[in-house]
């Protein structure tokens, strides 16, 4: 389905769509180093919670490869630093913590074996966290599907497709499931400031499968749910709090009021590795705060006055605005401190 690929392993790099110059660009960066990988994290070269996994567990197979050492407890500490830089990118995609955990719990696991196979596993663990997301995803889509039905108009926020995981997508991964089995949606896109992850990316992805797509600005919201006929929001998570609140960029928790008082059912859709069952509630989610200049500047070149400027890249949904929230082993319904526990538990 994809017509890109938007992280790829490459031995000695790792291969990136630049989803800085999209739309109008479509160029890739070769990363050599977990360095890197991880100066490409920072700067949204790659971005969306699954995708950040994904580059965080293909930065450390890569900085595991090129650590030139035969002594092992040398090896350990390089290893140690490698996640901690990676650690150190973004604070809010809880994937990137998942992610280099189960890369770090691999390799001291493995720690009796020679460093040339625990590399090598390292390798092969990476590679099946880029499979295993692929396949969540399409699972995600074909649970979501169900509630999405023929003709409906869906409106989206930032970008949570193929751009934002290993393929696929998961909010959009819904409604590429729900256009496979031919139910012609049509899908709202906001413009998603400051980073335009929605005209740009959102929009790009799905001209591309030919999905139909309207771009409207962030604040058109309110105006479109209740003169155009929405029959439903869809997003995805960068954290999802044991008891149901979502972290996902800013903007997601003024949509589901929005939904809220149009009676428009609003879903958040998420691979289980989003969800951190050490944060009880919303107010426990680190937000990532960004350079003012994306809010001050277009391309280099400043469009507002020059005053403080304030730029959170996340907000809080309350699980209470949160019609159903769907993951790969099935779509969770409130109460979910209660639905949330169980399905973590299986
Ligand atoms: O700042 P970004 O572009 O990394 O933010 C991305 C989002 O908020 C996505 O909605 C979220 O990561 C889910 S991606 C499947």
């Amino acid at each position: 389905m994809n017509k890109f690929k938007t992280i790829e392993w490459k031995e000695d790099h790792v291969l990136m769509l630049d989803q800085r110059k999209l739309p109008t660009e479509e160029t890739y960066i070769e990363c050599k180093t977990s360095a890197h990988v991880a100066k490409a994290i920072k700067q949204m070269v790659i971005r969306g919670a699954p995708a950040i996994g994904v580059a965080a567990a293909m930065g450390i197979a890569l900085g595991a490869k090129k650590i030139k050492t035969k002594n092992k407890k040398i090896f350990f500490e390089k290893l140690e630093n490698i996640c901690n830089e990676l650690s150190k990118t973004r604070p809010t995609a809880v994937n990137l913590f998942w992610a280099v955990k189960r890369m770090n719990n691999l390799a001291q696991s493995l720690k009796d074996l020679e460093i040339e196979q625990i590399v090598s596993n390292l390798i092969s663990e990476a590679r099946l966290i880029y499979e295993q997301d692929i396949q969540i995803c399409k699972n995600i889509g074909k649970m979501g599907a169900n509630l999405i039905k023929k003709g409906n108009n869906v409106l989206t926020h930032c970008n949570a497709g193929a751009l934002a995981t290993a393929g696929y997508g998961t909010a959009l991964g819904v409604l590429r499931a729900a256009t496979e089995q031919g139910k012609n949606i049509h899908v709202y896109s906001t413009e998603t400031r400051p980073f335009f992850q929605g005209s740009r990316l959102t929009a790009w992805e799905l001209k591309k499968d030919n999905i139909p797509v309207t771009i409207i600005t962030d604040s058109m919201a309110g105006h479109v749910m209740s003169t155009k006929h929405i029959d439903a929001v869809i997003v995805g998570a960068d954290r999802i709090a044991a008891n149901g609140d979502v972290a996902n960029k800013i903007g997601t928790f003024s949509l589901s009021v929005l939904a809220k008082h149009h009676k428009i059912p609003f879903y958040v859709a998420a691979p289980l590795s989003t969800i951190d069952m050490n944060c009880p509630s919303g107010d426990k989610i680190p937000i990532e705060q960004r350079d003012p200049k994306e809010i001050s500047t277009i391309k280099g070149k400043r469009i507002a006055a020059d005053t403080d400027i304030y730029n959170p890249a996340f907000d809080i949904t309350p699980g209470r605005n949160i019609d159903s929230i769907i993951t790969e082993r099935g779509v969770l319904k409130p109460p979910y401190k209660t639905t949330i526990s169980k399905i973590m538990k299986n």
